[in-house]
């Protein structure tokens, strides 16, 4: 009797995580280039082909190819009163990862964000970058990166992106989204 009860709670209890797990939707994405001439943003869109087919979906003209140095910042922002800076705010040297990546010598916070795009976008080679820039972001990406693989309390959040070539900034993105 002792031993079905206990089975009976772990039961509950499973049934319990698999009913708090949260999921990601997008709210927003904002592009915005800071010089025309050298990157011009084609398309900056959420995608919403169906109840569980959704992305968001960027793609950039470099007008000054090939690029061999780009730096990135990236932050974390969750919305208390307004969006404040949440845990992440790095700055990497992004041909330096690349190059790095396979021989298991980089951060694994890079990483883990490299992760968002690392099958979905024509990024995903080592530097130079002579070709425009296509990054498609499932909903089902985001959703595990964020829910499963570093589970995020629940909120409205912001992934903001300054990218830098040859160390002057280019442009800068705004993902939004809500885990709930
Ligand atoms: C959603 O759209 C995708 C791509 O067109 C398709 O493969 C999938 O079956 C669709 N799912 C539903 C539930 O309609
Ligand atoms: C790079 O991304 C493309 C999609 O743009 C994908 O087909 C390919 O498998 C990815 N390569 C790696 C090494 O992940
Ligand atoms: C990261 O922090 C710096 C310094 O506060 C700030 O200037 C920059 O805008 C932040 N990065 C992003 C992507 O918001």
């Amino acid at each position: 009797m002792w031993k079905l009860a206990c089975l009976f709670k772990t039961f509950i209890f499973l049934y319990m995580i698999q009913e708090i797990s949260s999921h990601f939707e997008f709210t927003n994405f904002k592009c915005k280039s800071d010089d025309e001439k050298f990157a011009e943003i084609e398309i900056c869109q959420l995608k919403s082909i169906n109840r569980t087919y959704k992305y968001a979906y960027l793609k950039v003209k470099l007008h000054q190819t090939p690029i061999t140095k780009v730096k990135v910042n990236l932050a974390l922002f969750k919305r208390f009163n307004g969006y404040r800076p949440f845990m992440y705010n790095i700055t990497f040297d992004a041909c330096r990862f690349l190059k790095n990546i396979y021989t298991g010598s980089t951060d694994l916070i890079i990483k883990y964000f490299y992760q968002f795009i690392a099958t979905t976008s024509n990024m995903n080679h080592t530097c130079p970058y002579d070709h425009d820039i296509i990054v498609v972001l499932p909903i089902n990406v985001m959703d595990n990166q964020f829910s499963k693989v570093l589970p995020f309390p629940e909120g409205d959040y912001m992934v903001g992106t300054h990218w830098f070539a040859n160390d002057i900034r280019r442009a800068a993105l705004k993902l939004y989204g809500t885990l709930s």
